[in-house]
C-alpha cells in the first residue's frame, strides 16, 4: 500500500493568491484581466513538475466597482467590472481551471460596500427608505459629532463615521468612506449575501475567501472603545463581536449543501487565541481562518517556533491550519526582512518553512519569483495605506517594454527595476533560482504524506537560531532544520536519526548530500529537508 495523500482539497492542495490588476493583462490596457489569469494557467499546473503546481487559485475581487479600495468596494457582487472582462470571461477561466484541476476561491466582501452600490443609494436617500437599516446608520452626539470613538482601519482616514449632511446621520464606514459597512444585525442583508454566495457557487467556484471575516458584526449599542493608551479595557465594539460567529455558521451551511467547497476567512486578529474561535466550537465555522502569525515575527528562530506551537496548541480538535507569508496588504517577504542584502536568502528559507509546516500553505502572486516591494514615487502612489508597492504587476519575460510581458501597454504600476532580472522567463530554467525551488517544494510536498498530513514534532535540541522540527506519516520521518541566522551552524540530529539523506536545500548545489551520522552543518539562512532513516 502506498502512502496516504488524500485529505480535502483545502488541505493537501496549495492556495495561490491572485491579484488580478498586476497578474497578466491581455488588452493593452496596462490592468490585468480575467482572460490574463486563463492564458497563465499551464503556468500555475499543467500537472507536471515543470509548472508551479499550485492547486488552486483565490482571486482578489474583480467585480464592478468604483475601485476606491481596488475592488474591495463592490458595486455589484453579481458581476464583473469591465476592466477585468466579463462573466463569460469568468466562466471561461473557472472551466479552464477545473480542466487542470486547479480550484477557484473568490474573495467575497460581505462586511461593506461600495457607497455607489445601489443598496447603499437607496439607503442614503431618506430616514425611511426600506433599505436604511441595510446599512449602520445612527444620529450624531449633542455636539454634532461622530456617534462613537471607533476609527477606520487606515489610519489616513480618522473616524470611521461620515455624516450625510442630507439626512442628518453619521454611516458607519470600517474603511474609506466610499466603503459604507452593512448592518449584518439585519436579516434583509445575511438573507441578500445567502443569495451572493449561491451565485457563485451556483457559477462553480469551490469556495470563497471572506474579506475582513472578524468584522461583520458589531455592538449594537455602538458603545465607545475601550481607550488603550488610557489604561482603559474591555471588549471593542467594531470588530470580533460575538454575533459574527452566527453569521459565519450561516455561510457555512450555505456551502455545506454544495459538497466539496472550502471558505477561508480573513481573521486579522493579534491574539491567536482569539482567532482560532472562527473555525468555530463545533469547527462549523472557517475551514481555513488566515493566520497572519508569520507577518508578525521578527526573523528569530525562536518567535517563529512560538507562533508555530502557539497556534497549533491552540487550534480545535479537528480544525486544520494555514500558513502565510505575503498578500496584498503586507511588504513582501525579501523586503520585509531584508538586513544588508540578505532578504532573497532569508526568503528561500521561509519558502521552505512555509511549504513543509502542518497546514495549508498560501502563497501570493510573485512570491515564488522572490519579488521585492517595488518603491513607488509619490506621483504615481494610488493606495491610501500605501499597499501599492507590493501590488505591482508581474513581471513574466525580459522583453526591454516597460510591461515585461505583463502588458504591451503602461502597466499601472511600474514593476520596477529587477524586472529584467527577476522575472518568470529568467528564473524558469534556471535551477537555482527562487522559482525553481518553489516548483521542487510544491512538488515535493505532493509525494509526501509526512508534508501533507503527518504529525508536526518541533526540535528541542535545535540550536539557538535553529527551528528544526520532524513531520511523520507511518513510516515516513522528515527533518526540516532553518537556520535563521547569518552564520553557519550544526544541528545535532543525533537524538532523532543516525543518518538520513538530503532531500532539498535552499542552497541548490547541495542537492545531492548525505548527511550523518550527525551533526548537521547548515550554511547562513539555509533551509533543508532530511529524509531520516
Ligand atoms: C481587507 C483587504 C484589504 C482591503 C480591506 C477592506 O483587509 O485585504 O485589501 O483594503 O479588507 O476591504
Ligand atoms: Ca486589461
Amino acid at each position: 500500500m502506498g502512502p496516504n495523500l488524500s485529505g480535502p482539497w483545502w488541505q493537501t492542495g496549495v492556495i495561490y493568491q491572485i491579484y488580478p490588476r498586476s497578474f497578466q493583462d491581455t488588452n493593452g490596457d496596462g490592468v490585468g484581466d480575467l482572460a490574463g489569469i486563463t492564458t497563465r494557467l499551464d503556468y500555475l499546473n499543467d500537472g507536471t513538475p515543470g509548472s508551479l503546481g499550485v492547486d488552486a487559485i483565490w482571486l482578489s475581487p474583480f467585480y464592478p466597482s468604483p475601485m476606491a479600495d481596488f475592488g474591495y468596494d463592490v458595486a455589484d457582487y453579481l458581476g464583473v467590472d469591465p476592466l477585468f472582462g466579463t462573466l463569460a470571461d469568468f466562466d471561461a477561466l473557472v472551466h479552464a481551471a477545473h480542466a487542470r484541476g486547479i480550484r477557484v476561491v473568490v474573495d467575497l466582501v460581505p462586511n461593506h460596500t461600495s457607497d455607489r452600490h445601489p443598496w447603499f443609494v437607496e439607503s442614503r436617500s431618506s430616514r425611511d427608505n426600506p433599505k436604511r437599516h441595510w446599512y449602520v446608520w445612527a444620529d450624531p452626539k449633542a455636539d454634532g459629532s461622530p456617534p462613537n470613538n471607533w476609527l477606520s482601519e487606515f489610519r489616513r482616514v480618522g473616524r470611521a463615521w461620515t455624516l450625510d449632511a442630507a439626512t442628518g446621520q453619521y454611516y458607519l464606514h470600517s474603511f474609506l468612506p466610499q466603503q459604507p459597512d452593512l448592518n449584518w444585525w439585519d436579516p434583509e442583508v445575511r438573507e441578500a449575501m445567502d443569495g451572493v454566495l449561491r451565485f457563485w457557487l451556483d457559477r462553480g467556484v469551490d469556495g470563497f475567501r471572506i474579506d475582513v471575516a472578524h468584522r461583520m458584526a458589531h455592538d449594537p449599542e455602538l458603545r465607545d472603545n475601550p481607550l488603550i493608551e488610557a489604561g482603559e479595557d474591555g471588549p471593542r465594539g467594531d470588530e470580533d463581536w460575538p454575533e459574527v460567529h452566527a453569521i459565519l455558521r450561516r455561510f457555512r451551511q450555505t456551502l455545506e449543501a454544495y459538497g466539496d467547497r472550502m471558505m477561508m476567512g480573513e481573521t486579522y486578529l493579534p491574539d491567536p487565541a482569539r482567532m482560532v474561535r472562527y473555525y468555530g466550537e463545533a469547527v462549523d465555522e472557517l475551514h481555513l481562518a488566515q493566520n497572519f502569525v508569520f507577518l508578525q515575527q521578527p526573523w528569530r528562530a525562536a518567535a517563529m517556533r512560538a507562533a508555530v506551537d502557539q497556534f497549533e496548541s491552540l487550534l480545535p480538535a479537528g480544525a486544520w491550519p494555514d500558513y502565510f507569508l505575503n498578500n496584498h496588504d503586507h511588504s513582501r517577504v525579501v523586503s520585509r526582512y531584508d538586513e544588508g542584502g540578505n532578504g532573497l536568502a532569508r526568503a528561500r528559507m521561509a519558502a521552505i518553512m512555509l511549504l513543509t509546516l502542518r497546514g495549508t500553505p498560501l502563497l501570493y502572486q510573485g512570491e515564488e519569483l522572490g519579488l521585492a516591494d517595488v518603491p513607488i514615487p509619490p506621483e504615481r502612489a494610488y493606495d491610501i495605506a500605501g499597499r501599492d508597492p507590493e501590488r505591482t504587476p508581474m513581471p513574466w519575460d525580459r522583453s526591454a517594454t516597460p510591461g515585461a510581458g505583463f502588458t504591451t501597454g503602461e502597466p499601472w504600476l511600474p514593476l520596477g527595476a529587477h524586472a529584467a532580472r527577476v522575472n518568470m522567463a529568467a528564473q524558469h530554467d534556471d535551477p537555482a533560482s527562487m522559482l525553481s525551488l518553489y516548483r521542487r517544494l510544491i512538488w515535493y510536498r505532493k509525494s509526501s504524506a509526512a508534508l501533507l498530513l503527518g504529525s508536526y514534532r518541533p526540535l528541542d535540541s535545535a540550536p539557538d537560531g535553529v527551528f528544526a522540527y520532524l513531520r511523520e506519516a507511518d513510516s515516513e520521518r522528515l527533518l526540516v532544520a532553518l537556520n535563521f541566522t547569518n552564520r553557519p551552524i550544526e544541528v545535532d540530529a543525533g537524538g532523532v536519526a543516525a543518518s538520513g539523506h538530503l532531500e532539498l536545500s535552499t542552497d541548490s548545489d547541495r542537492l545531492t548530500w548525505e548527511v550523518g551520522p550527525s551533526p548537521l552543518p547548515l550554511g547562513p539562512n539555509e533551509g533543508v529537508i532530511v529524509r531520516l532513516s
